[in-house]
């Protein structure tokens, strides 16, 4: 987690007068400002009594997180703006409530950390790292049903709004399960914090992030080398009489949380004033975005996080063009503050080298100060034969290739990616070193949403991202 420990007085939950204008352009905006405008993707909770008894439970918590943290993380967002540093964004497509057992945190932690050190020993850029993680338990579906036999039920939305069980009972909205995500939310910090700050991700432990089978592939001993090296160097280091105990950066790594902000009830619920500032900050997590269905300029989602002061993020997919994405620009970050805006962009394999480019000339020539970062997942989803949401490791890779040869003809930063992975060994993602077929998916396919990179595949990923980053 950050370091820094500015903003930890976090005040009132509910609004009062505003000291200071907030980022919005709009004077009207308010916490709830979103509830007067047209919402995607929300659901349609049952008892609507019930829902505000939970948001107004949520609002009495203590918040997740501290503005000064948020602001941390704007800052070392605006460095890879600036073309000085990487971003490195990873985790869960969804996080679920039935997993959230230490194993789980903690492997994913040392996927992202591998990946990090990979990245960073590669290109010699600082690399800042956010989960998906931690709260990431609303999901945005393409239909509001879903036909599983010959039954057809609600879709499952993130088990912070109803249960994946295939069973239309299950898929009623709970209000009551905010409340539980808020508490998952709060456990799995808990457990990152005392993770990153308290010794295991110490560059000393380097090895100890390689689990068994990763260790044993291809991908795992090339990092055991990595490793190696940075043992020698720490040996070398310490031989010449540095006190490695007293460096923070060695011992400890600033972490931080993100998740998309689609349930805007319990956004709104965790949204609160700084009292050091007066400002506005979402304190569900420090980084929050935008999906793909969900960036309508006029729309419940756009005007919530335009008020809100954390680094943001919105999903730009194939129908993006560059007004919108102007426009989106001009809403979300018009006082143009490096750090504050990521443009996630993730296009497709088959898109990428045309449809960018024309969006990277509009935003650079308005003088838009925003992190590029490639999501190679989301653009790449296609239903196997046999029934099951997959992608291919070649398509992932191929995305992030064409969003780094866009950004090499365009002089501007290929600032980073953003991955869908797991710290366990599934077979829900084809291809790779290890080459998973079709065939093999079944055999651990888990998600209960999008399929994500194993551990192996992850670190693969890194390896290319680091020769790509070096280039
Ligand atoms: C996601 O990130 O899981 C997601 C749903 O992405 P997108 O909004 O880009 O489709
Ligand atoms: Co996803």
């Amino acid at each position: 987690m950050p370091g820094g420990v500015l903003g930890f007085g976090m005040a009132e939950p509910q609004e009062g007068p505003r000291t200071r204008p907030a980022t919005s352009t709009s004077a009207q905006w308010r916490p709830g400002s979103w509830r007067d405008r047209p919402a995607q993707q929300l659901p349609i909770w049952p008892d609507a009594n019930a829902a505000m008894a939970a948001s107004s439970v949520l609002a009495g918590l203590p918040p997740l997180v501290f503005a000064g943290e948020a602001r941390s993380l704007t800052e070392a967002l605006g460095t890879v703006a600036a073309g000085h540093s990487f971003v490195l964004q990873a985790g869960d497509c969804a996080e679920s409530f039935a997993e959230q057992g230490a194993d789980s945190i903690r492997d994913k932690l040392k996927v992202i950390l591998q990946m990090a050190v990979v990245l960073t020993y590669a290109s010699g850029v600082p690399v800042v790292k956010i989960g998906r993680i931690a709260g990431q338990y609303a999901k945005p579906r393409s239909s509001p049903v879903e036909r599983i036999g010959n039954v057809e039920m609600p879709a499952f939305r993130g088990h912070i709004v109803n249960d994946d069980a295939p069973v239309p009972a299950a898929r009623v909205p709970d209000p009551t399960r905010m409340i539980t995500a808020y508490h998952h939310a709060a456990s799995s910090l808990n457990l990152l914090r005392a993770f990153t700050k308290g010794g295991f991700a110490d560059l000393s432990q380097v090895h100890a992030w390689n689990q068994e089978f990763v260790a044993t592939s291809a991908e795992g001993r090339r990092y055991e080398a990595i490793a190696e090296e940075i043992d020698r160097a720490l040996r070398f280091m310490r031989a010449c009489g540095v006190d490695l105990s007293a460096k923070a950066p060695i011992q400890q790594v600033d972490f931080y949380t993100s998740h998309e902000a689609l349930l805007l009830d319990y956004e709104e619920a965790l949204t609160r004033r700084d009292s050091l500032t007066g400002d506005w900050y979402d304190c569900s997590a420090h980084m929050l975005w935008i999906g793909e269905r969900t960036r309508d300029l006029e729309g419940a989602h756009v005007e919530f996080l335009s008020g809100v002061h954390n680094p943001i993020g919105v999903k730009l997919g194939p129908t993006a063009t560059a007004e919108e994405v102007l426009e989106l620009c001009e809403r979300l970050n018009p006082a143009r503050i490096p750090g504050r805006l990521t443009l996630v962009c993730r296009m497709g394999v088959s898109k990428v080298t045309t449809l960018l480019p024309p969006i990277i000339r509009a935003v650079t020539d308005a003088g838009h100060p925003v992190v590029w970062q490639c999501d190679p997942m989301h653009g790449n989803t296609f239903t196997s034969e046999g029934g099951r949401k997959t992608r291919h490791f070649d398509d992932v890779l191929g995305e992030i290739r064409g969003f780094f040869a866009v950004h090499r003809a365009e002089g501007s930063w290929p600032g980073g990616v953003h991955v869908e992975l797991t710290g366990d060994d599934v077979t829900e993602c084809l291809g790779g070193v290890e080459d998973i077929l079709e065939e093999q998916l079944p055999l651990r396919y888990t998600t209960t949403c999008d399929p994500r990179l194993n551990a192996r595949q992850a670190i693969d990923l890194a390896f290319r991202v680091g020769e790509l980053l070096r280039a």
